[in-house]
């Protein structure tokens, strides 16, 4: 039943802030962050590494600044077809957390297998309860996500985000990063965010409209620092995926190391740029783009607008937020822009060509 909603990707889109909204009550107590039995500690391991495919392993590479920022946790993330023939070494005190929404993908399962017997724990982020990773692992905490039938996953993605920064703030707190009172205020903040992307779906038509131009492009490509480096390149694969548009993504600061000769006025650039602590610096990466005669879209919010909306081609302003919580905030734009793209290409938005919702062989 797609609720009124022409696709299913359109609903689960609309549906993220209430099903985010549930996803925290689930885990956020009164007294702080509980996970189901046996629960992980902390203090127990000095590495973390994690492993997907897809959409589930941009969660883990957002995942990775994380952990590093607030628990100051040593992290290595990795696509799963990767890891698994690698015979990466794995050294006591190493957990090992596994993230994927259908629970069977056959190379995440396979490198959940291989860390068996070699690492600390097997932990496991998904959606599926029911599903072989999640059965594997020493505890499966699940994304409540609700059933995802769209193939490009959305809210999905931001449920596997929220799990994974729960996780990190109780590194932090329990690893003695992160005070009490941070921990409460970065909580409160959270509790705030379902209200806020709410708010932010009002950009809708926007988004819609810079589509129509951007489904004209053959390529596009999506730039972004720290928290909106992995969220670029999840940016890029939605576009891919229903699109059909060739899409790459960058860290801003890579740009003048090759792509940037990528640039010229049919490449529309897209710039994911709230006005963080590294706002400065894409500003400038995307100076150099304008200088060559790309075109910018830049979506940022209103502190960001003021400072360089002017000099882009077209500015989408988001709600303000705390920059931790960034990424779950910029999920949004990442999937409205591939919708209204493939919308305005009139392609099969939810069964694109060549894909599967779950990918259970190698
Ligand atoms: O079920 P999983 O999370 O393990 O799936 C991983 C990828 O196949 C999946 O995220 C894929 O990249 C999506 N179609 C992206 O939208």
């Amino acid at each position: 039943d797609k609720g009124g909603y022409k696709h299913f990707m359109a609903k689960e889109i609309a549906e993220q802030p209430s099903v985010l909204s549930n996803a925290l009550s689930a885990y956020v107590t009164e007294h702080g962050i509980a996970l189901p039995d046996p629960g992980i500690d902390f203090t127990k391991i000095d590495r973390l590494v994690m492993v997907a495919c897809g959409t589930a392993y941009y969660a883990c590479f957002t995942a990775k600044y994380w952990f590093e920022r607030l628990a100051k946790l040593p992290v290595e993330v990795d696509i799963a077809s990767e890891f698994r023939y690698r015979e990466p070494p794995i050294s006591k005190g190493t957990a090992a957390l596994f993230v994927s929404q259908s629970g069977e993908t056959a190379d995440t399962l396979a490198a959940l297998r291989y860390c068996e017997g070699k690492a600390d724990k097997i932990y496991s982020v998904v959606n599926v309860q029911e599903s072989s990773i999640a059965r594997e692992s020493d505890l499966a905490l699940p994304i409540h996500a609700g059933a995802e039938i769209g193939v490009a996953s959305t809210k999905a993605f931001t449920c596997q985000l929220n799990v994974l920064l729960l996780l990190a703030l109780k590194a932090a707190v329990e690893r003695g990063t992160l005070s009490q009172e941070e921990l409460e205020q970065i909580l409160s903040d959270l509790r705030s965010l379902p209200g806020t992307l709410n708010a932010a779906m009002d950009r809708d038509a926007d988004f819609a409209n810079v589509s129509k131009k951007l489904s004209e492009a053959r390529d596009v490509l999506f730039l972004g620092r720290g928290l909106m480096y992995p969220l670029a390149h999840e940016g890029a694969l939605k576009l891919k995926e229903i699109s059909y548009i060739h899409a790459e993504a960058y860290a801003s600061g890579e740009l003048k190391h090759g792509p940037i000769a990528l640039i010229d006025k049919h490449v529309p650039v897209v710039v994911f740029a709230p006005k963080d602590s590294l706002f400065e610096k894409t500003v400038s990466n995307m100076q150099e783009v304008m200088a060559r005669g790309g075109r910018v879209l830049l979506v940022t919010d209103s502190a960001g607008a003021e400072a360089a909306g002017a000099e882009a081609w077209r500015t989408i302003t988001m709600p303000q937020v705390p920059e931790i919580l960034t990424p779950l905030l910029y999920a949004l734009p990442a999937q409205l822009l591939a919708y209204h793209t493939a919308v305005a290409k009139g392609t099969d938005v939810d069964q694109p060509r060549n894909l599967a919702k779950s990918v259970t062989v190698e």
